[in-house]
């Protein structure tokens, strides 16, 4: 069985004012009336999968729980994180519980999903994770491949090797490199973006994790060890986790895995990292304007304007990023929108 395990921790510093410490991207509705974190369960609707696990800081745990119900989604719990340690953690945590819940000798199937990931094409996206069940069933860590369209630098890059019909073996992972190799890699035409979704056994994960990062992994046998459950939710214990070193899946287990494929995903993934990607995926109109809320622009192009409660008008611009919210308004240049997250940073110094 299936089983998707929901990764909600994240801060999204860079879709500031909208995106806040409290309300974070994946509880926001970017595109559409339902909220990235529940665009993502809808998504899994043409797969035959056990209900969701979420797994989320503890802060988040309402908003978690309330978007689930209104969405009318069942779950498999949601397990709270006292503090933030990247994703190789949460993954361990989410494989460790999946295994306590299974049925004796049973091995679920983790599908590890962003919250936070836009997809144009459902059906393609499912198609893909049909896919990827039989290399995870035969014990492989599969990451589903995007073709890469620039030479981003906050995205792991894939380089794949030998095929196996809807597959290949992965050759080399190299997470976030600099700008130069980036660039090489995608003049190489041998690279796929790493998409941040993974598929593998729960015993698989915890094989490898113990292979590479035994320290994580005990860090968070013993912070579930010592789980307090509380209703739907499973609090992991917050001394034991603090002592847990901080580390994302990509370098922790997928640099460092022998097992690892890659399943190509064609479906108009985007991670919508930023106000200039948001922009790249809406809707635009002539003057290549993507509007939301109540917006005039004149003689204004190739701009993201976005009112929430303030009429917004703009005569004469171009490129440039616009967000009001209720107690701020961001004005920025569209080449420049990966350093909104400096104005967050100053802002919790400031605090
Ligand atoms: N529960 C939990 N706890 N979730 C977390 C945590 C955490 O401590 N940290 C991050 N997440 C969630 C985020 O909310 C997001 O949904 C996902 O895990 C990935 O984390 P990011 O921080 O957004 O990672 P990234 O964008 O820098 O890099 C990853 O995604 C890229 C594609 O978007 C990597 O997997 C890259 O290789 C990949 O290309
Ligand atoms: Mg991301």
């Amino acid at each position: 069985m299936i089983l998707p395990v929901i990764m909600a921790g994240g801060s999204g510093s860079r879709l500031w004012p909208l995106s806040r410490q409290l309300f974070p991207k994946q509880f926001l509705s970017l595109n559409g009336e339902h909220s990235m974190l529940q665009t993502t369960v809808q998504r899994l609707s043409g797969i035959s999968h056990a209900p969701a696990m979420v797994i989320c800081n503890e802060e988040y745990r309402f908003i978690a729980a309330e978007h689930l119900r209104l969405g009318g989604f069942d779950h498999s719990g949601i397990i709270l994180e006292p503090v933030g340690r990247n994703t190789a953690p949460a993954i361990a945590l989410a494989a460790l519980q999946a295994l306590k819940n299974a049925e004796q000798g049973e091995d679920p199937i983790l599908l590890v999903l962003a919250a936070d990931h836009l997809i144009e094409n459902n059906q393609a996206f499912q198609s893909s994770v049909q896919n990827a069940i039989p290399f995870a069933q035969s014990g492989q860590l599969v990451t589903f491949g995007i073709v890469p369209t620039a030479p981003e630098t906050g995205y792991g890059y894939i380089k794949a090797d030998a095929s196996e019909d809807d597959a290949f073996v992965v050759n080399k992972f190299v997470e976030k490199p600099d700008l130069c190799t980036a660039q090489g890699y995608l003049e190489s035409g041998n690279y796929y973006w790493n998409s941040g979704m993974f598929m593998f056994k729960a015993s698989r994960y915890i094989e490898e994790l113990k292979k590479h990062r035994s320290d994580i992994l005990r860090a968070c046998e013993k912070s579930m060890a010592a789980t307090a459950p509380d209703m739907d939710f499973i609090r992991v214990d917050k001394t034991e986790f603090e002592a847990c070193p901080d580390d994302s899946i990509d370098y922790a287990v997928m640099e460092n895995t022998d097992s690892a494929m890659v399943v190509p995903m064609d479906a108009g993934w985007s991670d919508v990292g930023s106000w200039s990607a948001l922009w790249e995926v809406s809707n635009k109109d002539a003057n290549q304007n993507a509007t939301k809320g109540d917006v005039i622009t004149v003689d204004s192009s190739n701009s993201y304007i976005h009112g929430e409660n303030k009429l917004i008008a703009t005569v004469g611009i171009d490129n440039l990023v616009i967000v009001e919210t209720k107690d701020a308004v961001l004005v920025a240049a569209k080449d420049k929108v990966q350093d909104v997250k400096s104005v967050v940073m100053q802002l919790k110094e400031a605090n």
